[in-house]
């Protein structure tokens, strides 16, 4: 969507605390020995408790108020009898819809004490995401975020997930731009409208390029088997700085 008011600017943001009040609460309690099953139902309560939908229930009938992907699953991990263990890479994705706004948010963390790799990834998930996130500047074109997101992923020693995208958010889960590629593609003219509400996610892996689905027809996970971490949050495009709303 295209925020006509500030009325839309307060939706939004009134939608982005509660969906990422339920992420941080959901990774407070992501320690050895919790489901992530019963972590989706620490979401259930949040959404019920704060009169908020779950998007991919909503729009996709997922099975589960949430997306959590633990290790080789990269995203759209269903929730399960599957046991967080010490050192896992678990991905958090929440997203939902408030009186009318619909956000979308989702984390990569290392339960208590992980391999150093992991940590290191998630480092430069954080560069990565920082680096794109710099890009977004109404009227600025839009494939400089991914050319940012990419260079930075590469000068670290690391890759992009190529068929994973950001998207257009705020109507819908997915508004336009249906793409924002973390890569760059120079044909891509794509200009940034003031005031368009987009979902920035960028996907950071140690080998892999390319996600595939599995045969439970939701869970990615990458080509060649590694690990990959995500970082995503809803923010507002401005002719200044974006407003984080999640
Ligand atoms: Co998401
Ligand atoms: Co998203």
């Amino acid at each position: 969507m295209i925020i006509s008011s500030d009325k839309d600017i307060h939706g939004l943001k009134e939608a982005g605390k509660i969906i990422s009040d339920i992420r941080d609460h959901m990774i407070s309690y992501t320690k050895p020995g919790i489901t992530t099953k019963e972590l989706d139902h620490l979401a259930e309560r949040l959404f019920k408790k704060y009169g908020a939908a779950s998007a991919p229930i909503l729009t996709y009938n997922f099975p589960g108020y949430t997306c959590i992907s633990v290790n080789e699953e990269v995203a759209h991990g269903i929730p399960g009898d599957r046991v967080i263990q010490e050192g896992d890479l678990v991905n958090i994705d929440v997203s939902g819809a408030y009186k009318g706004y619909f956000v979308d948010t989702g984390r990569s963390i290392v339960v208590g004490k992980g391999e150093q790799k992991l940590i290191d990834l998630l480092k430069a998930m954080d560069q990565v995401f920082d680096a794109g996130l710099a890009q977004f500047k109404a009227g600025a074109k839009m494939n400089r975020v991914g050319h940012a997101v990419h260079d930075t992923a590469r000068k670290l020693g690391y890759k992009v997930i190529k068929n994973l995208t950001g998207h257009g958010v705020g109507s819908s889960l997915r508004d336009a731009p249906e793409h924002i590629y973390n890569f760059y593609l120079p044909w891509d003219n794509a200009l940034m409208e003031n005031g368009l509400v987009v979902a920035f996610e960028p996907f950071v892996s140690i080998i892999d390029e390319e996600i595939i689905e599995l045969d439970d027809e939701w869970t990615f996970v990458g080509k060649r088997g590694g690990y990959v971490a995500q970082k995503e949050e809803t923010i507002i495009i401005t002719k200044e700085e974006p407003i984080i709303v999640t």
